[in-house]
């Protein structure tokens, strides 16, 4: 009995490590929430005065029985005030609101852009979505990892970057997308992840925006349309309807 213990045991416990490591209970964070001692309902947060002026201003652009639409902006505002939003400031968004607290919590799940816990002083978040991963997200995610010392879904040591993987983030046509708190930096190599990682690190903010050169989203080898004089009024129109 037990040699056949033995025997059995050590395959078992290595059956169960393969079935229910991270990538379950990665994809779990970003809609459940599970108490933890410096998150849950009794996390003491109020609203600065000022803060509580700015609502007061923003709940005004709404009519009368729709203050709930400023929940959007409330959670921002959490999220300025503190870096994160514990489940206590959506309770209090919910009294303010007048409003049941699950919208809140279905608000603050659906948007991978409300951090639900601490995620380091810069919150790196890599778009995996298909046209950003035909693009290259794989290899600039191990980019972001490598630079900041941090794997995703996780903080780094000294607390500086936490690392997240998103989906999409709105700016395929820039793809591969990478977003540090409120700015995009697109079209990204993985020189330009290093430079923004190491800029970062010595306390600069490097411009958003593009890396490849261009403006915008305007196509990399140049405008492909309207390239001539557009024709003036009356064009294709029939002669009769000139007169
Ligand atoms: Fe990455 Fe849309 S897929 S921004």
């Amino acid at each position: 009995m037990l040699k056949l213990k033995q025997f059995i045991l050590p395959n078992i416990s290595h059956f169960i490590r393969r079935i229910s490591t991270s990538a379950q209970l990665r994809h779990e964070e970003s809609f459940v929430h599970r108490d933890s001692a410096d998150n849950n309902a009794n996390t003491p947060f109020e609203f600065t005065e000022a803060n509580m002026m700015r609502i007061a201003a923003i709940i005004q652009n709404y009519p009368e029985g729709a203050q709930r639409s400023a929940v959007s902006s409330c959670v921002d505002i959490v999220q300025r005030q503190m870096g994160w939003v514990p489940i206590s400031a959506m309770h209090k968004i919910a009294e303010i609101l007048s409003m049941p607290r699950m919208r809140v919590y279905e608000w603050c799940t659906f948007y991978t852009m409300t951090k639900r816990r601490f995620r380091g002083k810069y919150n790196v978040k890599v778009c995996v979505t298909t046209p950003c991963m035909l693009r290259g997200s794989d290899i600039i995610l191990q980019a972001v990892e490598q630079a900041t010392c941090c794997c995703a879904g996780s903080l780094s040591e000294d607390g500086m970057f936490g690392v997240d993987t998103v989906q999409c983030a709105g700016a395929c046509a820039n793809a591969p997308v990478l977003v540090v708190d409120d700015d995009y930096y697109e079209d990204v190599t993985v020189c330009d992840v290093q430079n923004i990682i190491q800029a970062i690190k010595c306390g600069n903010i490097p411009p958003p925006g593009p890396q490849s050169g261009r403006f915008s989203c305007e196509p990399i080898c140049g405008p492909t349309t309207l390239c001539e004089c557009p024709p003036g009024p009356g064009f294709c129109i029939q002669p009769a309807l000139l007169k």
